[in-house]
C-alpha cells in the first residue's frame, strides 16, 4: 500500500530543515507554513519568513532568500521564488506531480496514510429519548456522529459509538402507567409523540393517575421487576422506532451500541462517594453539589452540578459523570466525543471540569457542538400544524421529492430508479446538515438541497456518475500508470487528488465534515473543466487516452470514497 505524507507536509519538513541550516533556528513542520497558493503558476507556497524575521530581527526577503538557498528540494519543485513581502512560492515539478499521482492508481486508500498514532475514542453521538419521536434536532447528531466515525475509523482510530438514550428519570412512572392501562394485546406505540402526550394529559388531568405514575417511579427505582418488565418494553417499542429512521439513514448504530441512561445506574453511588471522599462536593439546598471553578451566573454566583438530588435521586449530570468515569477507567477510552447540540455546552464544561478535579478524566474530552436547524422562517423549524418536525417523516418526504428529480432525466427502470431516488434524497438530507460549518445554524430548503448545480450532493453524485459512465464506455481504464499532465487543467486536477489526504486531515481534526464537502465539491468542479477542456475517449494519441481515463478513475474513487466517509451512498448511474 501507498503511504506517503502528503504534499504539504513534505514541503514542510523540507523548508524547517533548510531554516535550520541557514538560520539555525529549530521549527515544527506547521511552523513552515505551507499552503496551496491561489496564485497563477504557484502551486504551494511557504509563509514562514515573515515571522521569523520579526523573531530574528531581519528582512523577511531576506530570510526567504536564505531558506531559499539552503533548500534541498529532491525533485519535488523547482527552485522557489520569493516573492512580495517574503512568500517562498513552489512550483511543482510536472515529472514529480506525475510519479506521485500515478503511485494513487490501485491504491484503495488514494495514497492516505493511516495515523501512526491510534486512540481510541469513546463517540456519543444520536442519543434519543425513549417514547419521545426523534425529531429533526436528533438528524444533526446522527448525521454528524456517523460522518466522524467514519472518517476516525479511516484515520486509524478505535471508535467505540455509544448511543446514550435518554431511558430513565420521572417522566418514566407516568409512561409506564400509561402502557399499563391499555389492554395487553393493545400495547404496540403507533406514535411515540400521541403516546407520550396522552400520558402526560392524564398525568395533568387526573389525580389518581398521576399518583400511581409517582409510586409507579419509587418502584421503578427500586428495581421492582413487574416494573421493570413494563420499562423494558417501553424502551423496546421505542428502539424499533429509532431503528427505523436509522435504517432509512443507513447508520451503523444498532442495538449493542445502545449505553442508555439507566446502563449507568449500578455507577451512581460510587460516583457520589468519590466524590465525596475527594471532598469536592457540598450540600446545597439539601442536594449534594460540586461547583466546578470558573463557572458562574451572570450575578456572579458559583453554578452548582447536581450530583443527588435532594430526594436522593440522581439526575442528567450525575449520569454524565458515571458516563465519563466508565468510559475511561471501565472501557480505557483514550478521547471522548460528544456530539450533541451546542446548547448544552455549558453542561459539557462543567462535567468535563468536575471529572479533571476528580481524576477521572486525564485525556481528551470535548463537546462537539452543532446549530439549530431552520425553517424558511428564520426559526427552529416545525410542522405547518406547528408541531416538531419528525425525522421518519422528513426522510420519506426526501426520497419522494428525489424521485422526482432522478425521474427527469434517468434512463434507469422503475426499480433503478427507487434506489437512486433514496440515494440522492437522502444523501441530499445528510450533506445540507454536513456541507456547512455544524456550529452555525441552518436552514433547511428543499429545492436548495436537491439542487443539481452548487456545493449539493445531488451534484456530487452526478458528477460521480459521469465518471462512471465515461469509464464505461471506455471499456475500463487501461493497463499502465503512465500519467501525462500537460495541460493545466490536467495539471490542476492531478494536484487535486493529490491534497484528498490534506483534506481529510483537516476534516478529521477539526471535526468538520463541511472541510470533506467543499474538497469533494471543489474537485468535481475541477474535473468538469478538466472534461470540458481535454477530450478523453477522443484523445488525440492511444497514450493521452489512457493517462486521461487514468485521472477520470482517480476521480471517480475520490467521489466515491469522500462520499461514503460521509454515510453517503454513489450510484454508477442516475
Ligand atoms: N438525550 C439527550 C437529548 O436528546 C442527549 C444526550 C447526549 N449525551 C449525553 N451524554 N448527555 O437531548
Amino acid at each position: 500500500m501507498q503511504q506517503t505524507a502528503d504534499v504539504t507536509e513534505e514541503l514542510a519538513r523540507r523548508v524547517v530543515a533548510a531554516a535550520g541550516e541557514a538560520l539555525d533556528v529549530a521549527l515544527t513542520p506547521e511552523q513552515a507554513l505551507v499552503q496551496a497558493s491561489p496564485r497563477e503558476g504557484v502551486d504551494y507556497q511557504a509563509n514562514l519568513a515573515m515571522s521569523l524575521g520579526k523573531r530574528l530581527g531581519r528582512p523577511p526577503r531576506e530570510v526567504a532568500a536564505l531558506i531559499a538557498g539552503a533548500l534541498e528540494l529532491g525533485g519535488i519543485a523547482d527552485p522557489p521564488e520569493v516573492a512580495g513581502p517574503g512568500f517562498l512560492n513552489f512550483a511543482l515539478r510536472r515529472e514529480w506531480l506525475e510519479d506521485r499521482t500515478a503511485a494513487l492508481l490501485g491504491d484503495p486508500r488514494l495514497g492516505v496514510p493511516e495515523t501512526p498514532a491510534p486512540r481510541r475514542i469513546a463517540l456519543d453521538y444520536s442519543s434519543p429519548n425513549v417514547a419521545k419521536e426523534m425529531h429533526v434536532g436528533h438528524l444533526r447528531t446522527t448525521v454528524i456522529g456517523d460522518a466522524l466515525a467514519r472518517l476516525l475509523r479511516f484515520a486509524g482510530h478505535e471508535v467505540l459509538p455509544h448511543n446514550h438514550l435518554g431511558d430513565w428519570g420521572t417522566p418514566f412512572g407516568m409512561l409506564i402507567e400509561h402502557l399499563l392501562d391499555a389492554p395487553a394485546e393493545q400495547r404496540a406505540i403507533a406514535d411515540l409523540d400521541t403516546f407520550y402526550r396522552e400520558a402526560r394529559r392524564k398525568f395533568d388531568s387526573d389525580e389518581a393517575f398521576a399518583t400511581r405514575s409517582r409510586n409507579r417511579v419509587v418502584l421503578l427505582q427500586r428495581g421492582d421487576e413487574e416494573t421493570l418488565a413494563v420499562w423494558r418494553e417501553l424502551v423496546a417499542e421505542s428502539t424499533r422506532h429509532f431503528d427505523e429512521v436509522y435504517a432509512l439513514l443507513e447508520i451503523s448504530l444498532t442495538g449493542k451500541d445502545i449505553y442508555g441512561e439507566s446502563f449507568y445506574n449500578p455507577y451512581l453511588a460510587a460516583v457520589v462517594d468519590d466524590l465525596e471522599r475527594a471532598g469536592l462536593t457540598e450540600i446545597s439546598d439539601g442536594a449534594v453539589c460540586v461547583f466546578p471553578e470558573g463557572f458562574r451566573n451572570r450575578e456572579g454566583d458559583r453554578l452548582p452540578l447536581i450530583v443527588r438530588k435532594r430526594d436522593g435521586g440522581y439526575g442528567y449530570a450525575a449520569t454524565d459523570l458515571a458516563t465519563v468515569r466508565y468510559w475511561t477507567a471501565e472501557r480505557g477510552a483514550t478521547d471522548l466525543l460528544y456530539v450533541v447540540g451546542t446548547p448544552q455546552a455549558q453542561h459539557f464544561a462543567m462535567v468535563f471540569a468536575v471529572c479533571r478535579a476528580a481524576g477521572w478524566l486525564t485525556g481528551h474530552a470535548e463537546h462537539i457542538g452543532f446549530g439549530t436547524v431552520l425553517g424558511a422562517d428564520g426559526k427552529t423549524m416545525r410542522t405547518r400544524a406547528g408541531d416538531t418536525v419528525k425525522l421518519a417523516d422528513l426522510l420519506t418526504e426526501a426520497v419522494k421529492q428525489a424521485a422526482e428529480v432522478v425521474a427527469e432525466r434517468s434512463d434507469l427502470d422503475a426499480a433503478g430508479q427507487a434506489g437512486v431516488a433514496r440515494a440522492v434524497g437522502i444523501g441530499a438530507v445528510k450533506y445540507a446538515d454536513l456541507s456547512g460549518d455544524r456550529e452555525r445554524d441552518y436552514v433547511f430548503a428543499w429545492d436548495r438541497m436537491l439542487a443539481k448545480e452548487g456545493n449539493t450532493s445531488v451534484y456530487l453524485q452526478y458528477a460521480h456518475a459521469r465518471t462512471q459512465s465515461i469509464l464505461r464506455k471506455a471499456d475500463g481504464v487501461p493497463d499502465g500508470t503512465d500519467i501525462t499532465l500537460d495541460m493545466p487543467a490536467e495539471r490542476t486536477l492531478a494536484l487535486k487528488l493529490l491534497s484528498f489526504g490534506e483534506a481529510l486531515k483537516a476534516t478529521t481534526n477539526g471535526y468538520a465534515p463541511h472541510k470533506l464537502c467543499t474538497y469533494l465539491y471543489e474537485t468535481a468542479v475541477i474535473f468538469s473543466r478538466f472534461f470540458e477542456e481535454c477530450p478523453v475517449l477522443k484523445a488525440s494519441s492511444p497514450e493521452l487516452r489512457a493517462s486521461r481515463l487514468r485521472l477520470t478513475s482517480l476521480t471517480s474513487q475520490t467521489l466515491a470514497l469522500g462520499l461514503s466517509l460521509l454515510g453517503i451512498e454513489a450510484p454508477e448511474r442516475l
